[in-house]
């Protein structure tokens, strides 16, 4: 397969100063050398530009409006570009508000593809905020509302298409910090959640036997991985920790499953905070994440079902 990574070095959309040094972080951790050694034909297309981040206040419920918006709209090309040209983009963040960028640009795909989408949110938040109801003004927070057609015009309509997916076609995983009016419209949305308390009812195995149970042959499935969905007693390295988290055995059996179902075709790595991180242990443990993504297992026996 051939893997183009996209670097998004920017945290305008986040609430703590850093994630813009994740795309860094990431090739240190040697993510290219390391899907290439796993048969990848691996391209790193280097980092995207745009504003920096000016620091400022929110305004009317948005924090750096209009640097996000730019941001987006280089992401959307670039990751756009990439999927024309039969190449899987791995989106290098950034902080999560690139995610609409993104995945907006992955539904554009698919629809001109006749393609059916899925889109895994793999995270400790719902990031279903709107500027009625965030609590930061924090842009990160708002990605899969804006996609589903709940946000400002100009983010809302960044694939030309509104909304970009439909509430239907997402699943979360790991989630287990919303908001109160977040969890009021993600409910209105009809989202489906696999969050932390279902997971430790059910497993992960089942847990993520529903979330992909409606996958086809002629599925583009998008992963959009917060690195916040990890338990942080192992991945600290990011700005919004939540505990209680995926275990490293319970992700690593995500990731897998992932995998197994061989309909993976894009894929973000956002919100890797080196600035919080020890040693650029975050960033390993998400390349090794992002490598079970592409098949690597533990697995010896053989392969179960
Ligand atoms: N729900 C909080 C907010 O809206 C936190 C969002 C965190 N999002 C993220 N991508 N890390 O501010
Ligand atoms: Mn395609
Ligand atoms: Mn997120
Ligand atoms: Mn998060």
């Amino acid at each position: 397969r051939n893997v183009s990574l996209i670097g998004a070095p920017t945290d305008v959309g986040a609430s703590a100063r850093g994630a813009s040094m994740g795309p860094e972080a990431l090739r240190v951790a040697r993510i290219g050398p390391l899907l290439g050694e796993m048969g990848l034909q691996v391209e790193d297309r280097g980092n995207l530009t745009g504003p920096a981040n000016p620091w400022l206040p929110p305004v009317e419920g948005y924090r750096h409006f209009d640097e996000v918006l730019a941001w987006n709209r280089a992401v959307h090309e670039a990751v756009y570009a990439e999927l024309c040209g039969g190449r899987f983009p791995i989106l290098l963040g950034g902080d999560h508000c690139l995610g609409l960028g993104s995945v907006s640009a992955v539904a554009r795909h698919c629809r001109e593809a006749g393609k059916k989408l899925r889109v895994l949110w793999l995270d400790a938040h719902a990031d279903f905020n709107t500027d009625q109801i965030t609590p930061s003004g924090n842009i990160h927070g708002m990605p899969v509302a804006c996609l589903c057609g709940f946000g400002p015009q100009p983010l809302v309509e960044i694939g030309g298409h509104v909304p970009s997916v439909s509430p239907k076609w997402v699943k979360q995983i790991g989630i287990r910090s919303v908001d109160a009016g977040e969890k009021q419209l993600l409910h209105d949305a009809g989202l489906e959640v696999f969050d932390m308390r279902y997971i430790d009812e059910m497993g992960m195995r089942h847990t993520m036997e529903l979330a992909l149970a409606t996958l086809d042959a002629n599925t583009h499935l998008h992963v959009s991985f917060d690195v916040d969905f990890l338990d942080p007693s192992f991945a600290p390295g990011v700005g919004t920790t939540v505990m209680g988290g995926p275990t490293y055995r319970e992700a690593q059996l995500c990731m897998e499953m992932i995998a197994d179902t061989g309909r993976m075709a894009s894929l973000d790595i956002m919100e890797l905070n080196p600035a919080l991180d020890v040693r650029n242990r975050t960033a390993e443990v998400a390349v090794d994440m992002v490598q079970s993504l592409f098949g690597k297992s533990t697995l010896v026996r053989r392969a179960p079902r």
